[in-house]
């Protein structure tokens, strides 16, 4: 046994064991043994047997669930969040493709992805897919520090070879190589899964997407991640792009792109066929609802995603999104469904999505999202006492469901008090 990553921990602990049972045990012990969870239940029943055997970690007046799963975000756009006024196309033009561009640079990648990941991991998110600039610094920037931290990730070289400033598009000699040499070496390289990253039809040419349908026949296992149906102005500029295809999904579709392992980012303005087809496909969407409120993208309607059983993860799409924090994006989601005036998510629906129900969405539901024995022990501490509004705003006798809502919308970075990831704090 490894000292290092075997550890008991009691406290309150939850966790999803599928879309509608959850487990709660308000004095609990979670066992990790070499970094996997070995068992978990109530500290009457289980610290007998542990007792002495493993180093004991007393957090009984904290809540411990899994670790956030954040479905869709960009390492390159820490420097972008909050830029003032603009609505997707000229956000990108103004704010995000400038900023992007100094990720040329191996020093500045070093610098901010790694501040990137903190941010992330202060935050509570374990898991994520994650977007790259083009170049070949940042992408291999994200992996490193994967690896380093040991995080589970989903991520890809962005790819764009038209409609962005000359220094982001890439050259296409070099895609399959440059692509094939990424696969080879980083997907299922510790904790890493790759991702062909097309950034959105505008910014690939047919040939680019040729390109990336070859990559995706060859390694099919790998997945596919974009943006989609997000604004209406980069809709009509896909529709003049592509007036051979039927709609936007059909143009992923067409070049290969669309199936179990593709998570679509937004999906806001699906017409009813293109709902279907995504549906057939097996594709997941990532609804991204605190980016969406920021630009004004629209309303994202979850309800049919959820009745659809299309699979569905959360999204904090920073630095369109405003905030690193799963709670601040899951409570976003509810803000959006209230304006819809849709059946509101329960605060049991929103965790599930950023706990089991994400990780499924991004196929790594065997791997994190609960506490199943054999799971990699991905988890975080929350302290209901912080910030001070979460405090006021709960008590001792408050039920699980009250006090997990208060916690959507009072709570952040504050309130996470650890970060573990297999088992090892993130100090
Ligand atoms: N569509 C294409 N690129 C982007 C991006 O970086 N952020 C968001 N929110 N949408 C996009
Ligand atoms: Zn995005």
């Amino acid at each position: 046994m490894n000292k290092r990553n075997s550890i008991a921990i009691r406290a309150k602990i939850f966790h999803f064991i599928n879309q509608h049972e959850y487990e709660y045990y308000s004095d609990g012990l979670l066992v990790v043994i070499n970094g996997v969870v070995e068992e978990l239940g109530s500290f009457s029943d289980l610290r007998n047997r542990w007792q002495g055997v493993l180093p004991f970690l007393e957090k009984k007046d904290q809540l411990l669930m899994p670790g956030f799963v954040d479905g869709h975000i960009h390492a390159v756009q820490n420097g972008v969040m909050a830029s003032y006024g603009a609505q997707l196309i000229d956000w990108l033009n103004k704010f995000t493709f400038p900023y992007e561009k100094q990720f040329a640079q191996k020093d500045f990648c070093k610098k901010d992805i790694g501040l990137f990941f903190q941010e992330m991991l202060n935050n509570g998110t374990t898991t994520a897919a994650i977007y790259s600039s083009v170049h070949q610094n940042s992408i291999e920037a994200i992996m490193e520090e994967a690896i380093n931290k040991n995080m589970r990730i989903i991520a890809g070289k962005t790819n764009m070879d038209r409609n962005a400033p000359e220094e982001l598009l890439e050259n296409s000699d070099n895609l399959m190589v440059q692509s094939e040499n990424l696969i080879e070496k980083y997907h299922k390289s510790h904790r890493i899964s790759y991702a062909l990253t097309p950034r959105f039809a505008i910014t690939s040419s047919k040939m680019q997407l040729e390109q990336l349908a070859k990559l995706k026949s060859k390694y099919p296992y790998i997945h596919v991640q974009t943006h989609i149906s997000e604004n209406h102005e980069e809709i009509a500029q896909v529709s003049q792009l592509f007036p051979e295809r039927d709609n936007y999904v059909d143009v992923y579709d067409h070049y290969k792109l669309l199936g179990k392992s593709t998570l679509l980012g937004h999906a806001i303005h699906f017409s009813e066929k293109e709902w279907a087809r995504t549906k057939e496909s097996g594709a997941s969407i990532v609804h991204c609802p605190s980016s969406n409120l920021f630009l004004g993208s629209g309303l994202f309607n979850m309800q049919k995603c959820i009745s659809e059983q299309i699979p569905l993860a959360l999204g904090s799409d920073v630095g369109g999104g405003p905030s690193f924090s799963m709670l601040k994006t899951a409570a976003a989601a509810y803000q959006i469904a209230a304006l819809r005036g849709d059946s509101k998510p329960t605060a049991f629906n929103l965790f599930y999505l950023l706990t089991l129900g994400g990780a499924q969405a991004l196929g790594l539901e065997n791997k994190i999202g609960n506490f199943a024995k054999g799971k990699e022990a991905d988890f975080v501490l929350i302290d209901t006492k912080k910030p001070s509004a979460l405090k006021q705003r709960i008590s001792d006798d408050l039920p699980l469901e009250e006090l997990l809502f208060a916690l959507l919308f009072l709570g952040d970075e504050q309130s996470i008090s650890a970060t573990y990831l297999m088992g090892i704090s993130m100090e």
